[in-house]
């Protein structure tokens, strides 16, 4: 499996799905998520709050064009990026505490594989739909 900074080098090839909007929004992703995996203290706790509302944005207006299209997998979809936000506050909540290494496992193993399944299947199927819907 890929580090985060083999995966940003790798976009093109890998992770681009032909929908602009989504694709700008996962490459600045990658992109957060490798600034934060290197960063140290305080500056980790900034950017881990910076990836935390962007990945909430970045959810959200998915979710709006899913909606707008009326996509049949939208619930399926949003679970996905649920469960994901629910472990995101919790890291971040502690982050906020001063305890950053769990964090940083966390964004190193489980969200950056959480990222290459979801890009390559709901994130991939959505991109096709909103191709032929809009
Ligand atoms: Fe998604």
């Amino acid at each position: 499996m890929a580090n985060l900074s083999q995966m940003v080098e790798s976009f093109e090839a890998d992770y681009r799905l032909g929908d602009t909007e989504m694709d700008e929004t996962h490459r600045a992703f990658l992109v957060l998520c490798q600034q934060t995996e290197i960063a140290k203290g305080e500056a980790f706790a900034q950017l881990f709050e910076r990836l935390f509302q962007h990945t909430r944005e970045h959810f959200a207006a998915e979710e709006a064009r899913m909606a707008a299209t009326a996509f049949s997998s939208l619930q399926e979809h949003r679970a996905d990026h649920q469960r994901i936000l629910g472990e995101m506050d919790r890291f971040t909540q502690r982050v906020k505490t001063g305890r950053s290494s769990m964090a940083r496992a966390w964004l190193s193993d489980t969200l950056s594989r959480w990222f290459d399944l979801h890009a390559r299947t709901m994130d991939s199927a959505l991109a096709a739909h909103l191709k032929a819907n809009t």
